[in-house]
């Protein structure tokens, strides 16, 4: 049945709006609670002898200052059971958590058999294995914590940034518990979550704080004024440091059913951390933005250039020799890929003290913070500054339902949450999802080169790192030294000039490189064409 309505999970705002959505929130009227109340406010209430309707500690925020829900503390309410839901991208988990933070279950089923085989996401197969595998990884999280449905206070659930098909599973199932046992729903944003799940680990964590986020997709570093207030300092102009190593590790032929990353990181420490000369990207730019598409077209070209068959011989069975080049570039990429996060979060501490100077901690969360080598070199980072590192361990930086639970605590006990769906609405209800979903505002000093460069990147000239896609029927056109013929490019860098693209090519086997000129039909379907990075 084709859905009528659109109904929100907190907040209800349209698409468009969806980057601003948090502070749209704050400045809507107060919510009142649900006729059907949670549980643990059904509990309040039948032990108190003269209810009030809003139980203490649990204002709605918009009855709170903008200073008193900045400097929010750890909010401690073990009266409140929360399950969260994540279904964003390629891992399936639910998790229990009480309101003083204590995790009663944690349950991830992970896709990575899938990564491997595709070599990347694919959303509609993502999608079938979440559907696949949701109602026992919810059950297992119920189960292992001891409860069932009725015990829950509320039901959170992740509902961007992150793949639309992906995101709908996890939504559905939410929505269809909280309907079922008439639960509020808090929808919570997946990097806010990944930044709050350190405040379960480190209880002292208090507002404000700076924070980098290291993910498969993302890359961000922010200030954290307050639950659901972010500055954005910086971000990546193309791909994420957790994509970078994910394709790094797959072209060094690693075996990669545990994660690119942790595969990379292993082999890393068998190799010459200096042994190739990798650029540290974005040296130029002096803001707090990442850049790893044009690195990862460096190791593609250190592979290649050492005639590795990496493609052929999986690491297993690598001669010894063939072993300590593919770890020398493992252990290269890995120290420049670190480095270029040191310099960026060395301005952004700058950048954050200069605005927020009481600021103690430095958060760093998400995927890639589970890696040791990451972990010791910003621990300098935050050691030169004055600031305390706080880093979740590995099985709560990588995507988990504990950050979603927790992070819609957060929300929940400041009163952003969504009434219990009502006992009609349809299955198949189409819900508001938000894919792309900022976490905050961005930093005016370091606007000016990311707005260039991201308008760029539409643009094939100005494209940082890519490579064409050629599946060898179609083959991009480019003039070469006056020669016309067909030709598979890697992409490694761009000129000012329309049309105009440094790339390195392969002739009988030789690296050559070159200015290309493509011509303007030809410039016209590269626009078309599948473009994929490398
Ligand atoms: O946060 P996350 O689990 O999912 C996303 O939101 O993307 O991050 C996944 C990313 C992957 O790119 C994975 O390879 C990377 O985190 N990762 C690591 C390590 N463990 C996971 N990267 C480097 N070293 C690791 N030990
Ligand atoms: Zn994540």
């Amino acid at each position: 049945m084709a859905a009528t309505l659109l109904p929100s999970l907190s907040p209800p705002v349209s698409r468009a709006a969806a980057a601003a959505a948090f502070l749209i929130l704050r400045r809507a009227p107060p919510k009142r609670f649900p006729s059907h109340h949670p549980p643990f406010l059904r509990r309040f209430l039948a032990s108190s002898p003269s209810p009030p309707t809003i139980p203490p500690g649990l204002r709605p925020i918009a009855t709170m200052s903008s200073a008193e829900v900045a400097a929010r503390a750890f909010p401690a309410r073990p009266d409140i059971l929360m399950l969260g839901i994540e279904t964003s991208c390629d891992d399936t988990a639910a998790a229990v958590v009480r309101g003083d933070g204590e995790i009663l279950s944690q349950v991830v089923s992970s896709q990575a058999d899938l990564l491997a085989r595709y070599g990347g996401v694919a959303p509609k197969m993502a999608e079938e294995a979440h559907a696949l595998v949701i109602d026992q990884v919810v059950q297992k999280a119920l189960d292992d914590a001891n409860l069932s449905e009725s015990d829950l206070s509320a039901v959170s659930v992740t509902i961007g940034p992150g793949l639309g098909l992906c995101l709908r599973v996890g939504v559905h199932k939410a929505r269809k518990i909280a309907k079922e046992f008439g639960l509020p729903i808090v929808g919570v944003h997946h990097m806010e979550a990944h930044a709050l799940v350190s405040r379960i680990v480190n209880k002292d964590l208090d507002f404000p704080f700076l924070g980098l986020l290291i993910s498969g997709g993302h890359n961000l570093l922010v200030l954290a004024h307050g639950l659901g207030q972010y500055v954005q300092l910086g971000t990546t102009i193309d791909d994420a440091i957790g994509e970078a190593y994910d394709k790094s590790a797959r072209w060094l032929g690693l075996d990669i059913r545990k994660g690119g990353g942790p595969a990379l990181e292993e082999l890393a420490l068998e190799g010459d951390s200096e042994a190739i000369k990798f650029r540290v990207p974005m040296r130029q730019h002096k803001d707090c933005n990442f850049s790893y598409a044009g690195l990862k077209t460096q190791v593609r070209l250190a592979i290649e250039s050492l005639n590795l068959c990496t493609e052929d011989i999986p690491i297993s069975s690598a001669s010894e020799e063939d072993r300590q080049s593919r770890a020398n570039i493992a252990a290269s990429f890995q120290r420049v890929a670190v480095l270029h996060l040191e310099e960026r979060c060395q301005r952004a501490v700058e950048w954050a003290l200069k605005m927020e100077p009481s600021i103690k901690y430095f958060v760093v969360s998400g995927g890639v913070a589970s890696n040791k080598y990451v972990r010791i070199r910003l621990n300098h980072v935050a050691e030169n500054n004055g600031l305390q590192l706080v880093t979740p361990p590995p099985s709560l930086c990588t995507d988990n339902g504990v950050m979603i639970a927790w992070t819609g605590i957060e929300h929940f006990v400041a009163g952003r949450f969504d009434n219990p769906p009502a006992a009609d609405e349809p299955d198949d209800m189409q819900y508001e999802l938000r894919p792309r979903w900022p976490l905050g505002e961005e930093y005016s000093e370091g606007r000016s080169v990311a707005r260039s460069m991201k308008t760029a990147r539409i643009h094939p000239s100005l494209t940082s790192m890519i490579k064409a896609y050629d599946d060898g029927t179609d083959p991009i056109q480019c003039q070469v030294a006056s020669q016309t013929r067909p030709i598979r490019c890697l992409v490694y860098g761009s000129s000012e000039q329309v049309g105009t693209l440094r790339c390195c090519y392969k002739n009988n086997g030789t690296i050559l490189h070159a200015n290309l000129t493509l011509h303007e039909q030809y410039l016209q379907k590269v626009h078309q064409q599948k473009w994929r990075s490398i």
